[in-house]
This record gives C-alpha cells, structure tokens and sequence, in this order.
C-alpha cells in the first residue's frame, strides 16, 4: 500500500483535534519526573504551544537545524499572559523570582504585553506554572492556535486624555475567550486588542480584531462604544486590519469578539496551509470585503450592528506612554519607563514593584512597546520614583533611539532567526544616541530577525529585516531596510527600499539617512513626510552613501523559515 504522507497542516490539524493540551496538566508533570527526553514531537511542536511553551533554539537561531527550523535545545521559552499588561506588584515580584530561580535572570517585555522567561527546564515547568497560577497569572494561551493575550492600552482608566477606562471590556474579552476550550483549536493564532485610548497605543491596525472608541449621538445624549477593526497583522504578508461600518454598543463587545473567532474557527480554507491561515486571508485570498465580513458577523451574533459612530483616528506617532504624566485621578501620575529591546532582571522588576508599592498603589503594567509603566504615584514623588527608575536603568526620559526601539527575540533563542536581535538592537541605539545627540523626532526603530516580523517592523519609520550575507567569505548577520511603516491616520505597511548591508554597517546606514534628513527636510517636515517624499533609489543611495543597485528582500528559496509558529 502506498505510504499516506501528510502535509505540515494536516498533522497540525489532526493532533489538536486528537488532544485538548489544556486538560493534559498530568502529562506534562510526567514530562518533568522522566527528563526532557521522554517529550514526544507531538508536545515539542504542537501541544506546548498552548501552553505558551516552544523550544528554545541552540543560539545560532535557524542556522544548523533542518525543515527550515534551527536546533532545539533541552531548554524551553515560556509565555506569560497579560491580559492588557495589567500586573500588580505581587505579580511583579513572582515574574522576577521565576526569572531568577529557572530563567537564568533573563525575562523580556514583548509586543504584545506579555513577559517570555526563557533557559527553562521540562523539571521547572510544573513549579513554574503553579506559582505563576497562584499569583493569578497563566501562560495558557500564551502561544498556539488560540484566542492569545488580549491587549489594550497601558493607562487605560488612569490617562487625562483616553476617551474612555476600555480595560474592563479587554479584561472581559480575555476571560471569556482566552483559554476557552471551545477556541482551543482555531487555523491559527488570534490576536485582538480593545482600546479606548486616544492614541491607539495597542496597535489596533495589526490585530485580528481591534476595538477602539467611537461615539455617537442619540437624540441628545452622546453614547460610547466601540468601532471594530477586522483582519490586521504582520508577518510575511503584512495587512492593514479592515474598519467595519459597524457601532460597537460597550455592551456588545464580548459578542462581537466571540462571533469573529467563531466565523475563524469556522474558516475550513484556513486550514489549508499554516501559511496562510491567519484571518487576513480571508481578504488577501479568499475574496472576503468588510462588507461580506460585517454581513456574516450580523448573522452569527445575531442581531444586526448598528452603524459606525465617529471615531478620532490619531496621528501621534509615539504611542508608549512614557514619561511623567498627570492622571485623570487629581494627585496621581503615571510613569512610564523604557525597558530597551524589552529584556528587564529580576532586581528592575523588583524595585519597579517596591517603588509602585511605596508611592502608589502597587499598580504595574506592561506596554506593547516593550515597557513598563507605574501608575497611580502620588504626584509629590514622581521626580523621586523617575529617578529611582532611571538609576537602575529604566530611564522615564529616554533618548530618542533607546526610545523607539523594539526588537523580537532573535537567534539567542529563537530557532527560526537568521540574526541575533537582543544584543544588536542595544548596541545600535547605543551607538545611534551617541553618534545623533538630541535628535528630536520621534522615531520607531523596529528590528527583527527573520520575515516573521515578530519585531514589527513592518509598522516602524525604520524597519530592519534579518538576513545573513558573505562578507569575506564569512556568513555575516546582516539587515534588510524598510522605511516608512505608519500607524493611525495615514496607516501604511513600511516600504522594502532595496538596501540591506552587514550588521556591523546598520549604524553608519541609518546615521547618513538622519543626517540627510536633518540637511534636507522642508521646514517642518516630520520624519514620515520626509521618507514617505523620498524615493526608494534616493534612501537606497542615502542608506549606502553612494549609488546601491537594489536587492530583493530575497526571501529564502521555497519560503521563509516557518517550522515554529509564534
Ligand atoms: C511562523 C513563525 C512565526 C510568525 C509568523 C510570527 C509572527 C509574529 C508576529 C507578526 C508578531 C507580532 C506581534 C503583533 O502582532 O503585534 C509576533 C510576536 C511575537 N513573536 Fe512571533 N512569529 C513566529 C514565530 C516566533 C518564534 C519561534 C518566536 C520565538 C520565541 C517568536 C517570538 C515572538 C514574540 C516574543 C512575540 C511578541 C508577542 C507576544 O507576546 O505574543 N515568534 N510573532
Ligand atoms: S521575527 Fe520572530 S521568528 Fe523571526 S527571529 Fe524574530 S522572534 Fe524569531
């Protein structure tokens, strides 16, 4: 009989369908009793996920490995779920202990307000979850084709300026919906935020389904609700999320998630290829329009939305929340501190939660942008707090570069990356605040290892790709540059310029473009209009101080390294 193969998808498909992971605690502790030799592939690269688990790579990231992934390790990375990065000081404290006792001192912030621990054993797991469980926080969900962290904005119910407190509605998203069993097997990851901040600082335009504040008047009384956002993300292909012509009533949000992920689960075509299966497809592939979305929403919720309300769409382009800033509470601020490419020690974490705990409330909370923010701290001690902060290298008035970086996880730990991202993204905002002093644009400096665009950079000013090119015959970790990525009013995905060059260069690269653009722009010029002026050949030029034939993006032969799924 001829033998039956199956592709990447169909097993995918398959084992979710044979085991629900969450139910199979049991297995896991007997992973832990037996050694990491006795987990079998199945929990290795499917199963784990779930639980916010993957493998963690043997440092030279994809390179090494086969089937377009790298090495594993006996080491595992582990996802800690925010819900809207909301944390207390407890938490605080528990996330520095585990990141002391299994994680090497190592813990990163991540784009989606989580926290990643990573040197973890299979013997730590069991330990490590039961106390993370009894601080009221969970990795299930973390990772997989679930409903994953739901984000929201990091001051929500504290900014002068938010629109109004959406936390509760993010909140009640998450519980209903992550770590549900009934979305345990989706196509693939899910991804959805709820804001009601002015600024859009959870990146509603790069979120399965995003929900930002819209009002709209009813006789004489004005009502706040949400309007919905379908079908963003990043990733090879990025995409823009759709706007609904639909008034979200506050009332209605958890419905209206629910039925998105029910119309996703529902998408038999996604489960074709694990490629394409995320909801942008539907659009990208499928011949799906918001107007054919919103009809089949109506159908599975139910009840016909209303309308969209108004809605400002903002135009700030730093949406961290950093720095000293005056609540809506009379008294109290907030403090939002850089944490550079996100990675924090165990003693940050632990006097950031001693300060919120002296001069405030013992309120914490993490950013998309790799942050952490202290919130409600009596006002008389927030020069205090800020400079405690900065002290111990959580600088409250960053400089522009170490600011705006963001970078994902890189070969340290990542078996799909081509170049280390952690280390370099400290060194080139280093070498840029040194090289620039007082450069005063705000700037998103967005670095990621691989196509994966796990860094998103395909939503930065300046966006730099992963790559590996000979230099002296020797394979070099080298970047490819994208310009131009914007969020809020003129949303657009940054645009491949044709230049890549060797790590080691990216500094000189991006000096020359920002001192051409402080010798050129016209008066006022913001650094978008001036990029978004320029011509692909003019940057490429600029990039290279000299004439640069342009390079493809030059995805790797066949397709990106896709082995592991984040
Ligand atoms: C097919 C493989 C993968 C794809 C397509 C992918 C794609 C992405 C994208 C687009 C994001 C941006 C987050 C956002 O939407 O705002 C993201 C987040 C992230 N990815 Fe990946 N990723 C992959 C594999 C991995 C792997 C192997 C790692 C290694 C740990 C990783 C680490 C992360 C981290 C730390 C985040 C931050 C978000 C979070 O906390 O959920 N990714 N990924
Ligand atoms: S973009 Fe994602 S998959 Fe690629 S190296 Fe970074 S963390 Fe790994």
């Amino acid at each position: 009989m001829a033998e039956v193969t199956e592709t990447k998808a169909q097993r995918v498909e398959r084992l979710k369908r044979e085991k629900l992971a969450w139910d199979h605690l049991d297995e896991i502790r007997e992973f832990a009793r037996n050694g990491r030799d006795s987990v079998p592939p199945e929990w290795l690269g499917t199963y784990f996920r779930s639980w916010g688990i993957y493998t963690q790579g043997d440092g030279a990231g994809v390179i090494g490995g086969k089937n377009g992934e790298g090495k594993a390790t006996e080491f595992f990375m582990v996802r800690i779920r925010i819900p809207n990065g909301i944390l207390t000081s407890d938490q605080v404290r528990v996330l520095a202990g585990l990141s002391e006792d299994y994680g090497r001192g190592v813990a990163d912030i991540t784009v989606r307000q989580n926290v990643q621990l990573h040197w973890v054993t299979i013997q730590a797991i069991p330990d490590l979850i039961e106390k993370l469980q009894r601080a009221g926080l969970t990795t299930t969900g973390a990772c997989g084709d679930v409903v994953r962290n739901v984000t929201g904005c990091p001051v929500a119910g504290i900014a002068a300026d938010e629109h109004f407190d959406a936390s509760p509605f993010s909140l009640a998203v998450d519980r209903a919906l992550g770590g549900n069993r009934e979305f345990y097997n989706l196509p693939r990851k899910f991804k959805m935020t709820v804001t009601g901040c002015s600024s859009w600082c959870s990146y509603p335009e790069i979120n399965d389904v995003a929900f930002t504040s819209a009002r709209r008047k009813r006789g004489d009384v004005f009502e706040d609700g949400f309007s919905v956002r379908i079908g963003g993300g990043l990733s090879t292909e990025p995409h823009i999320a759709l706007k609904l012509d639909a008034f979200v009533r506050q009332d209605q949000v958890v419905d209206v998630a629910r039925g998105v992920a029910e119309i996703f689960r529902a998408s038999e075509v996604l489960r074709q290829s694990r490629e394409q299966a995320r909801l942008k497809y539907l659009f990208l592939k499928h011949g799906w329009t918001a107007e054919s979305f919103l009809a089949e929403l109506n159908r599975i919720i139910g009840f016909p939305l209303d309308p969209a309300g108004d809605e400002e769409i903002p135009a700030e382009v730093h949406r961290d929340h950093t720095g000293i800033q005056r609540q809506k509470q009379a008294g109290l601020v907030f403090i939002g501190a850089s944490v550079l490419r996100g990675r924090i020690t165990p003693a940050q974490l632990r006097r950031a939660a001693q300060l919120a705990d002296k001069f405030g409330d013992g309120t914490l909370r993490a950013t998309v942008q790799q942050n952490l923010l202290l919130a409600n701290i009596r006002e008389e001690h927030a020069e205090t707090v800020a400079a405690e902060l900065t002290r111990v290298g959580l600088p409250v008035a960053a400089l522009a570069f170490a600011r705006g970086t963001v970078a994902c996880t890189g070969s340290e730990f990542c078996k799909l990356a081509l170049t280390e991202t952690k280390g370099f993204a400290r060194w080139l905002s280093t070498e840029l605040d040194e090289r620039l002093p007082g450069f005063s644009e705000q700037i998103k400096l967005h670095i990621t290892g691989c196509p994966n665009s796990c860094g998103q950079h395909w939503i930065a000013d300046i966006g730099i790709e992963g790559k590996k090119i000979k230099v002296n015959g020797k394979m070099v970790d080298a970047y490819y540059f994208c310009v131009g990525g914007s969020v809020g009013h003129i949303a657009s995905i940054a645009r491949p310029v044709g230049y890549r060059c060797a790590a080691a260069n990216v500094p000189d690269a991006i000096e020359r473009l920002l001192i051409h653009f402080q010798e050129t722009r016209e008066s006022n010029e913001n650094l978008r209009t001036f990029l978004a002026r320029n011509t692909n050949e003019q940057i490429r030029t600029v990039l290279a101080g000299e004439s640069f034939a342009a390079v493809e993006r030059d995805l790797p032969a066949g397709r990106v390294p896709a082995g592991v799924e984040g």
